[in-house]
């Protein structure tokens, strides 16, 4: 496959039959799915229904039990397929560099690689601030900032890197509602700007109803709805409908979860 070499395109991702157990927990069981390259993959599901451990499988932190996660073909469980292809996560909570200037932040993985010369990764991290309207913010530090704007701040340093996949742990956690849809906007801009897949892992439904090109509903350790987003709006399964309209009864379990998580 001459695709695997290409370090400038989107890569496809595909989790086949994946199982994952941490003693006695069977948290992943027999999870399957694709996503094709420049697509937006919303994966959802409730707190502890195992989305961030699913992620770990796709970045190659962690093996699974039975099954595997291709990129491009190649095995995740597999070091050498990431040092292949140029991958980004943005994590929860940002892990920004406080000592640092919003630049700084942007430009530390470009000059620690040696990629670019200084002048070449000057124009990439200003391009990138122009891309996510932040260059009011380049010479701030990020303790400074709004959580919105952190938020920001953690999408450009990942985009700076030029990624072919990037992967969103609950990007819009710590946000208000109305941060929340401008996070909605900056993936969608991420998606347009740059040559990227996209999985955005998510228990936020606004977040699948906003910009998912296919999502994909985890229960309990099962994948039970992968499909478009207007087939995941309009979806008769009950589970689904729960999800995204939980009704208050004290005996549905969607329901004690979220109670015990509040
Ligand atoms: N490293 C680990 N060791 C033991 N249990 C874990 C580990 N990581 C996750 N789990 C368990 O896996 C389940 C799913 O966790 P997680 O994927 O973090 O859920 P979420 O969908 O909220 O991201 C939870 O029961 C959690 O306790
Ligand atoms: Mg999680």
């Amino acid at each position: 496959m001459e695709a695997e070499q290409q370090t400038d395109q989107p890569l496809a991702v595909q989790a086949e039959d994946l199982h994952k157990s941490y003693g006695d927990n069977h948290v992943l069981k027999g999870v399957s799915f694709e996503v094709k390259p420049g697509e937006v993959f919303v994966l959802m599901g409730p707190s502890g229904s195992g989305k961030s451990v699913l992620l770990k499988q796709i970045i190659g932190l962690e093996a699974p039990d039975q099954g595997r996660v291709r990129i491009n073909g190649l095995d995740a469980a597999d070091q050498e397929t990431h040092e292949k292809f140029k991958t980004a996560l943005v994590f929860q909570a940002g892990a920004l560099f406080n000592s640092m200037s919003v630049f700084d932040n942007l430009a530390l993985y470009l000059r620690e690689h040696r990629m670019y010369d200084e002048k070449t990764i000057r124009d990439k991290v200003k391009r990138v601030l122009q891309v996510l309207s932040i260059e009011q913010t380049a010479k701030q530090f990020p303790a400074s900032l709004s959580g919105g704007m952190r938020k920001r701040v953690a999408v450009a340093r990942a985009i700076v890197m030029e990624p072919q996949l990037i992967l969103y742990d609950e990007p819009t956690s710590e946000l208000d509602p109305i941060r929340a849809a401008t996070v909605s906007e900056l993936i969608a801009t991420v998606r347009d700007e740059t040559n990227v897949t996209s999985i955005v892992v998510s228990h936020d439904k606004d977040l699948a109803k906003g910009i998912a090109d296919r999502v994909g509903l985890l229960w309990d350790g099962e994948l039970i709805f992968n499909g478009t987003r207007e087939e995941f709006t309009s979806s008769e399964d009950d589970r689904v409908r729960d999800f995204l309209n939980p009704t208050i009864n004290p005996s549905n379990p969607r329901f004690r979860q979220q109670r015990n998580s509040a």
